[in-house]
């Protein structure tokens, strides 16, 4: 009679141990000259964490692509899209936005300059513009049109047709005074 054969069962392979998922980070950012330290989930992006959790919302969002600018702010003194970084990078950063152009009640001699020369309409890429403007200025005070153009290529307006943007730049390049 043939033997039975018993087939031995495998002992079940051990189940990864689940990974705690990571819901807060801690971060620490200045916005505006003001220190703000705060938890934020892994995902938020940086204009949500300027818009929504600093009240900011003088950044705006256009398209949430990288295409429009405008969502622009300073980061260390560079232009960037903040719909395109997560808050986590701007941990130890030194930002700024629109909000922080005003000085003591005064605007900004490029805020008055865009409304000077008519530079926007709508305005809703105005913060962005001016935050890239802002960049350009700081480390060149006699821009050519080809500079201000370079300077603002990741800026999308769809009401001036640009020409009193260039002129607001070139007005406030003019009139800045330690930017
Ligand atoms: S909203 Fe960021 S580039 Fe348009
Ligand atoms: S002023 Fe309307 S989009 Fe630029």
């Amino acid at each position: 009679m043939p033997k039975k054969v018993v087939k031995r069962k495998r002992a079940p392979k051990p189940k990864p141990a689940p990974e705690a998922a990571i819901t807060a980070v801690p971060i620490s950012v200045k916005v505006n000259g003001k220190t703000h330290s705060l938890t934020v989930e892994p995902r938020t992006l940086l204009v949500e964490l300027i818009r929504e959790k600093l009240d900011l919302t003088g950044t705006h969002v256009g398209c949430d692509t990288t295409y429009c600018g405008a969502c622009t702010v300073l980061m260390n003194g560079a232009a960037v899209k903040s719909c395109t970084m997560f808050a986590v990078q701007a941990d130890g950063a030194e930002l700024l936005t629109v909000e922080g152009l005003e000085k003591d009640g005064q605007l900004h001699p490029i805020q008055k300059a865009f409304g000077d020369s008519y530079g926007l309409q709508c305005g809703y890429c105005t913060p962005g513009l001016m935050l890239s403007a802002f960049q350009l200025l700081s480390h060149n005070r006699q821009p050519s049109e080809k500079d201000i153009r370079k300077a603002i290529a990741g800026n999308t307006c769809r009401c001036t047709g640009y020409q009193n943007i260039f002129k607001a730049i070139q007005l406030a390049a003019q009139n800045v005074k330690g930017v």
